[in-house]
């Protein structure tokens, strides 16, 4: 059988090759659920301004409703010369309920139909993540209490820089992941636009109502112009970056934890039931879990780039091209939820191994530049103290010594400003406690951050 899509100009019928290279069923079936309730709506809408009766609404809602209880089910024939999931449905509709059914699809085309679909179930997906995202900031916050006397190395270039509070650390992801969600917030907003009734590019002739379709499917307005809906896939584009920033995130963050979690770093267990062993060297307990989060986020951007290049040549208005955006679409959110759902019991789970880390945190001169503001506080000017302190510096790694075992008298060489006093603010608990400015590792800093975080994300 032909699509129902040729129509009467048609007088050769499809060429397999072209029903198999041109159905989408396969996968935008998981839109099944938002198709038929913007069906419903459109439906309801057509019954309002006097285009179908209240009999033919009726007929429609309830087959529609069977229909789509028989996709949830899962044992919905596909038809490829159906194509999409917009004609097995509305076929299905004509199949049962005849003529009435063959109203359905006045004032409409795919064209809004599809954007309708999507625009519906990217704003829940959107929510989902923003979830999930929320539950991993809970997850890094819940940790922050526990490992307040916890000081790791902050690291530049991967080299030891100055020394932190561990929740410094947790703090610094939970605001990545808060950016994640105010830019999910902000994509929603484009996203949530209803584009039903612009109809396949020009608009319709026929009295339609836009606002009502628009508010019966909780979008916050209508779309202003015909031409720019057609072929508009901003909202799946900028979706799929915000995707790809959430990648980014938790891409740097697996790769941080793996090394951490290495012999040479040893600053943190991983829970084993997000590990994975080796079948030939029975010592192993590998971070696969956070190996994948760093290899899956390459699916992620690519997709971004796909979708790029999809519609980079496009002219106006929609292209059958455009019906490729589904596949990366629906992976990028597959994968970042999977993610998600895995990152947050990691975070919570994961036990820093404090004694390890206690006894080689005055390795690596955390304290340098504590003692070069020291000597900055006494009136040195900065370029000054900075060279004397790389000369102490030199002064303790010849003698394999950390700053403060070196003797006063080796550092007023170089410094003839020090006196007993810097012994305050050496070694890395007094190096924390004399950060001061907003933003710091300071302990009163991190723990107004805390208390800030704690509110803001409505934990007890
Ligand atoms: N399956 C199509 C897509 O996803 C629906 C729109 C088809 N429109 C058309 N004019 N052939 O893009």
């Amino acid at each position: 059988m032909d699509s129902p899509s040729r129509s009467g100009v048609f007088e050769a019928s499809t060429d397999a090759r072209l029903e198999s290279f041109a159905e989408s069923i396969s996968f935008d079936r998981r839109l099944f659920r938002q198709d038929i309730r913007g069906s419903i709506a459109h439906a309801d809408m057509l019954r309002t301004v006097g285009l179908i009766s209240d009999k033919d609404f009726a007929a429609i809602g309830d087959t529609l409703k069977q229909i789509e209880a028989e996709f949830e089910s899962g044992d919905f024939p596909v038809r490829l010369e159906l194509e999409d999931v917009h004609m097995h449905i509305e076929s299905a509709l004509i199949d049962r309920i005849g003529d009435v059914g063959r109203k359905l699809h006045t004032a409409r085309s795919r064209n809004d139909q599809v954007s309708t679909d999507a625009r519906m179930w990217i704003r829940e997906a959107l929510d989902q993540v923003d979830g999930l995202l929320e539950a991993l900031q809970k997850s890094f916050l819940s940790r922050c209490d526990g490992d307040m006397d916890v000081i790791l190395p902050a690291y530049t270039h991967l080299q030891r820089a100055q020394p932190v509070l561990a929740p410094h650390y947790w703090l610094a992801y939970i605001e990545k992941f808060q950016r994640d969600r105010d830019r999910i917030a902000d994509c929603r907003r484009r996203v949530n636009q209803s584009p039903l009734g612009v109809a396949a590019v020009a608009g319709t002739t026929l009295p339609i109502d836009r606002q009502q379709t628009a508010a019966a499917l909780q979008f916050d307005g209508v779309t202003a112009n015909s031409l720019d809906t057609s072929s508009d896939r901003d909202f799946i584009l900028e979706s799929a970056f915000v995707l790809s920033m959430i990648a980014s995130h938790l891409s740097g963050w697996a790769e941080e934890w793996i090394l951490w979690s290495t012999v040479e770093f040893n600053f943190i267990k991983i829970p084993q039931q997000f590990c994975t062993g080796s079948s030939i060297m029975p010592q192993k307990v590998n971070p696969d879990t956070l190996e994948l989060t760093r290899g899956k986020s390459a699916r992620v951007m690519g997709n971004l780039q796909t979708l790029m290049l999809l519609v980079k040549n496009l002219p106006l208005a929609y292209n059958r091209d455009l019906q490729e955006d589904k596949p990366p679409l629906f992976d990028s959110f597959d994968t970042i939820i999977a993610m998600l759902e895995l990152a947050i019991p990691i975070v919570a789970g994961s036990e820093l191994q404090r004694e390890r880390i206690a006894a080689r945190i005055e390795e690596g001169y955390l304290d340098a530049t504590t003692l070069m503001e020291w000597l900055i506080k006494k009136g040195m000017p900065q370029r000054t103290a900075h060279h004397a302190v790389g000369a102490i510096v030199g002064a303790a790694m010849a003698a394999d010594v950390p700053l403060a075992e070196l003797p006063l008298e080796t550092m007023q060489q170089h410094a003839p400003e020090v006196d007993a006093s810097i012994l305050d603010v050496l070694g890395t608990q007094n190096a924390i406690a004399a950060f001061t400015s907003y933003g710091s590792t300071a302990p009163t800093q991190v723990r107004n951050q805390v208390t800030a975080w704690t509110k803001r994300l409505n934990v007890e």
